[in-house]
This record gives C-alpha cells, structure tokens and sequence, in this order.
C-alpha cells in the first residue's frame, strides 16, 4: 500500500481549485491508499492572519474535509500544529537547504512582492512543507500544479540529506492531475483561482450557495468570439469553464466542446456540475458546524495516529545528523 500525505492552509474558505486539484483526490485515495491528510496551520502563519479567523479557518478546514467524505477510520487527518515533529524536522532540513534555493521558488517571489513586511517564515515555508512529507515516509503527494516546485525542493532535500547522512527519507514522487490541477479564476481566468488573491465573484467557495454559483459561473469572463474550444493560451476563460466541466464530470475538456452549442450552454453546464458536485458537502458541512465536538475528536485521534509515524522518523533524522539522545 503506497503512504499519501498532503495538505492544505487554512487561511479561508476551500474553493473550486481546492477541490478539484486536491480535495476530490484525497476522498478516492483514501480507500486504496494508506493516506495522511493535514491542515497546515503553521504554514498560514506565513501571511498575516488574526489569531480569530486562523482558529476558525481550521475548525471550518477540518469541518470541510469530513464533509467532503474525508472519512477518519479510512485515513488519518489532523492539524499541523498539533504534532510538533513538523517544526523540529524543518529545523534539520533549514540546515540541509541553502538560502539561494530558497529565494528561487517563485511562489515565494509572487507572494512576497510588493509587500513591505516579508515574515522570514514566508522563505522557509517550503522547507517546513518538505519536513511535513518526508515525516511520513511518503510514496506519494497528490498537489495541484502551484505545487510542483516546492516538491521537487522536497525531493532534492530528501537525497541531500540521505546523500551526507545515510539514508533516513524515502525520496516522494508528486501526484499532479493531468485535468483540474490548475483551474483558473473566473474574473481573471490568466491567473489561478486563490484564496488570497482571487475576488469573491471570481471564486466558487465549497459553502456557496448554488444561486451564488450560478451568478457566479453566468457573469465568468470568457472572451468576444463565439466559438466553444479548448485553447487554454488563446481562449483562456472558455478553456477554464471546459476544464471545471470535465474534471467534474471525469472527461476531457477537449472532448466536451464540440457538443457545446454556446457560451451560454457552457456556463449553465459548468454551473450544474458543480451545483451538484457541492450539493452533499454543503448538506454534510452544515451538520457538523452544529457539533464541533465531532471535528475535535476527529482531530484528536488524527493527531496521535500521526506522531506515532512522525516520532521515529524524526528520532532517525536527529541520530544521523549527530544529535545525543537523551
Ligand atoms: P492551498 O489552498 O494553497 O493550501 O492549496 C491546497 C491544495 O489545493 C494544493 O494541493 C494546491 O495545489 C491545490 N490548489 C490550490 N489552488 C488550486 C487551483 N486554482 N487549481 C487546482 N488546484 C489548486
Ligand atoms: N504548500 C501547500 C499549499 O500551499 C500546502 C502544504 C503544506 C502541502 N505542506 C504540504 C501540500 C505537504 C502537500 C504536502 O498548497
């Protein structure tokens, strides 16, 4: 049975990326795949956040996944901050990276750009993320595709450190999805749909309501022709509104467009599928807000199924970088 880890921040409501690039894959592997899925906490405090909507976004985060059909007994989900392996293997690994590589990752660079006050934690964020994988001995890490480079970082630091240390890690392969890995924003459709940069009415939040999606798919940018085809570099918008259909509907978003009539069709198509893709999650996600109780307990037990993991794995690191035991 391959290890799958991942995770995912929580620093405001999942959206339609989320769910189609990462979430929609974890419900699957959890039941062939002995899977870890943590909400990464630590990771939100790269960017400005209120001690508030941090504590809320990861009750909601959790609350999100189980009703996505994240199922406990199937899978172990936690929170980051709730097992403190993670930071103390970043620390080993900050000393395996150099500072260079860091400042090469261009999510860094987007994200730091054009602030005055840049937390350092936003540069050693990859770093943390790497200790969140190699924890676990994963085989696998199903991402979108902003993640690529982080986890090619992941994989570099694994050898490096197996290379000077003797090897500690088992060395991750990424699980990109050839369709859903990068949908786009619907006001904005040349940039990816985010939490922290898209508009509300360029983003479909998991707790939308379907009028809400409705709206929001009928005003999505598209482009002045007529013409329904998939050209993701020509036709940005209409290929985006192809690429949510098919990955709703595991199809090919090339496939769909010939038996698309017009813009209108594809809207309302597009519109549908996720209307019905959210309608349960939404259902779900409205019970468990009345009982916070079942979230925490989840997370509770989640937390220690992953020490117990994450323990000797960092016991491992710690011996061979020369670290005394105790
Ligand atoms: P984040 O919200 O940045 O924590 O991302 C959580 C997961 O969702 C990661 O695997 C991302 O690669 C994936 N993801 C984020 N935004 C998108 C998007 N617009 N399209 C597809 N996947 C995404
Ligand atoms: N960096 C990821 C993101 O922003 C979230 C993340 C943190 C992650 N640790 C991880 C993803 C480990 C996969 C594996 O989306």
């Amino acid at each position: 049975m391959a290890r799958v880890f991942s995770g995912i921040q929580p620093s405001g409501t999942l959206h339609l990326g989320n769910y189609l690039g990462a979430l929609q894959r974890f419900v699957q592997r959890q039941e062939v795949d002995d899977a870890y899925y943590c909400i990464v906490d630590l990771h939100a405090l790269t960017l400005e956040i209120s001690p508030e909507v941090l504590r809320q976004a990861t009750i909601d985060t959790a609350a999100l996944f189980l009703a996505a059909g994240i199922d406990p007994d199937r899978c172990v989900l936690f929170v980051q901050g709730h097992v403190p392996e993670h930071t103390q293997l970043a620390w080993l690994l900050e000393c395996t990276a150099s500072y260079g590589e860091l400042q090469r990752m261009t999510q860094f660079k987007d994200k730091a750009q054009g602030r005055d006050q840049v937390r350092s934690s936003l540069l050693t964020y990859p770093v943390l993320m790497a200790a969140d994988v190699l924890l676990y001995d994963t085989n696998i890490v199903p991402v979108g595709d902003d993640q690529r480079q982080h986890l090619e970082l992941t994989r570099n630091l694994a050898e490096r450190f197996n290379h000077r240390y003797g090897k500690t890690f088992v060395v991750p392969e990424m699980d990109i999805p050839e369709i859903g890995a990068r949908i786009m924003d619907l006001q904005v459709p040349t940039k990816k749909m985010s939490k922290s940069t898209s508009s509300p009415q360029g983003l479909i939040a998991l707790s939308d309501t379907p009028a809400e999606i409705e709206r929001k798919f009928r005003r999505a940018v598209t482009d002045s022709e007529t013409e329904v085809r998939y050209d993701p570099e020509h036709k940005p918008g209409v290929s985006n509104l192809l690429e949510i259909l098919a990955a709703a509907n595991g199809a090919d978003p090339a496939g769909l467009a010939p038996g698309i009539a017009s813009y209108g069709e594809l809207k309302q198509a597009a519109a549908d599928a996720v209307i019905e893709l959210f309608a349960p999650v939404r259902e779900r996600y409205a019970e468990l807000a009345a009982d916070p109780g079942t979230v925490a307990a989840a997370l509770r037990k989640g937390a220690e199924k992953a020490e117990a993991i994450a323990a000797p794995t960092l016991e491992r690191a710690q011996r061979a970088i020369g670290l005394l035991s105790t």
